[in-house]
């Protein structure tokens, strides 16, 4: 990675010319070209005709064509242009909307020079790290799509070699793993390659379903053969006919049931619950579990029979810390998944992000792995995933491993250093918190710990339904007024006129 031979460009776009006078005047300082432009239209225009500016600084609000509208402009003229909107008017919804509209960052008038210093050199900074990225292949085919399972590992080639030669017959098959490393997934790919895959998968889970419901729910129930049993009932053996059944977490099945599993596995006919008919089924039996049968068996809670009767053919899946050089092709099919159902539009890892990322232990396995590729996916601003973008327990964990070589914490290891923000404490640990990549000195630890936070605020704005950015207003707003008890003093600390203050207090 160079830094660009040529100075920055930053495009000012607001229609005061004060407010651009004194964003060039800081600026420059730093050496950066400023490009200077009245209205939307003009910066839109700026930007149309090119050479694309390395940033936009964009107000929200001007007469003419408002920040927003601007910025939709700009980012469908060019989406990897990076835009950071101003404004003195910090609502949720303006700060959603930009957000959404792809802007890079938000800031707030008025400005602290070394606020906006640190913001513009982060974003430059995030932008030569995607730049970076710009040669990144993936690495798996259209083949290994369609199969929907990918690991060019040895271990994982002799599962799938496994898994072609179980498909020609019905025998039953044991999969066994720790948890998340595709159990599920290889069941699947079974069935899908045999001659039942015409006829239905079915799963059922043996530890999600109370011992008292599981036969009827596995074998089903004739009317009035217990309390509730209102009507009769199909299970899912019938259901199944022809197909293949998937007995997850068979360790958890109570020995009564493991007792009629065994019939049907031995004569493949089943009973409703409560029935006298015996019903003939052809079903094949796929179960797995995470739990050591064989302990299981000694210590008389699984059924021995059963259990040499499941365990005709083993897959062992590993675990994938055992088998890292899978991981980029797991990122890149994720990545796939994500863009196909248009949940994300980032398509690159940085080689810093994936060397982490090939560095965790992953103990949830391909299921952890799979969830943070879609949470660093989603919080990506560019079409690759930095070191940054990485959540901080994954980040931190790698970073805290003795094997870690301090260059892998974080991309700007690979760059030349950008010229030094003077480290006050407001600059450094308020404004650039969301871009900067944990390191283990003691100067970064305030960004590393607003980083989790950040990660922390995420996470919940994703699944909670608290409207989070008001709270956080809120909670800014009192903390405020708890020191600045004169609300014109305090307004002006928010950058909030005092008529906005007090109305937002009334809320
Ligand atoms: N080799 C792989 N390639 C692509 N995706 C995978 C692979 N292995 C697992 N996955 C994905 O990881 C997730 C977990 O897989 P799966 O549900 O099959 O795991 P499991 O072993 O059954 O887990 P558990 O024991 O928790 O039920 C799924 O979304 C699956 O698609
Ligand atoms: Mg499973």
């Amino acid at each position: 990675m160079s830094e660009p031979a040529k100075p920055a460009t930053i495009l000012v776009i607001d229609d005061d010319a004060e407010i651009r006078y004194s964003l060039s005047r800081v600026l420059s300082t730093r050496g950066y070209q400023i490009i200077e432009a009245a209205s939307g239209e003009e910066g839109v225009a700026l930007v149309k005709k090119g050479p694309a500016p390395d940033l936009v600084l964009l107000d929200v609000r001007m007469s003419g064509m408002g920040g927003i509208e601007a910025l939709q402009l700009i980012r469908s003229a060019n989406p990897r242009q990076l835009v950071i909107l101003m404004t003195a008017f910090g609502t949720a919804q303006t700060a959603i909307e930009a957000m959404k509209y792809g802007a890079f960052d938000y800031m707030m008038k008025p400005f602290d020079p070394q606020k906006v210093l640190a913001l513009a050199e982060n974003a430059l900074k995030t932008r030569a790290d995607l730049h970076a990225v710009s040669d990144y292949k993936p690495s798996i085919n259209a083949d290994d799509y369609r199969e929907g399972i990918v690991g060019s590992s040895p271990v994982m080639q002799d599962v799938f070699k496994v898994i072609g030669q179980v498909t020609a017959s019905d025998v039953t098959v044991m999969i066994t793993g720790e948890s998340g490393t595709g159990k599920e997934l290889v069941a699947r790919s079974i069935w899908k390659h045999s001659h039942r895959s015409s006829k239905p998968f079915i799963a059922v889970n043996c530890a999600a379903i109370p011992d008292n419901l599981i036969e009827s729910e596995l074998f089903g129930h004739e009317k009035g053969s217990f309390t509730g049993a209102t009507g009769q009932r199909i299970g899912k053996f019938e259901l199944c006919d022809g197909g293949t059944i998937f007995l997850d977490e068979i360790g958890d099945m109570a020995l009564a049931t493991q007792t009629k599993i065994l019939r049907v596995l031995q004569q493949g006919e089943i009973q409703r619950v409560g029935g006298v008919e015996t019903i003939k089924v052809d079903v094949r039996v796929i179960a797995a579990t995470n739990k050591d049968l064989e302990e299981m068996v000694k210590a008389k809670t699984f059924r021995e029979d059963l259990y040499y009767r499941l365990n005709v053919v083993r897959i062992k899946m590993p675990p994938l810390r055992e088998r890292p050089e899978d991981i980029p092709q797991i990122v890149d099919f994720c990545l796939q998944n994500l863009v196909k159902q248009k949940k994300a539009r980032v398509t690159k890892v940085s080689p810093e992000a994936m060397a982490i990322i090939c560095r965790h232990r992953w103990p949830g396995n391909v299921r952890e792995l799979e969830n943070v590729v879609y949470r660093s996916a989603v919080i990506a601003q560019g079409d690759a995933i930095l070191v940054k973008d990485l959540p901080a327990e994954i980040r931190e964990a790698v970073a805290a491993s003795p094997e870690t070589p301090a260059a892998l914490a974080t991309e700007s290891a690979a760059v030349p250093a950008a010229p030094a923000v003077e480290p006050t404490a407001l600059a450094a640990s308020v404004s650039t918190a969301p871009f900067v990549a944990p390191a283990t000195d003691v100067a970064t630890k305030s960004e590393t710990s607003l980083d989790d936070l950040y990660d922390a605020l995420f996470e919940k704005l994703r699944t909670g339904e608290e409207p989070i950015l008001s709270q956080i207003e809120r909670a800014m707003i009192d903390r405020v007024i708890a020191a600045e008890p004169d609300l014109a003093k305090a307004a002006k600390l928010l950058g909030l006129t005092k008529a906005a203050l007090q109305k937002k207090r009334e809320k």
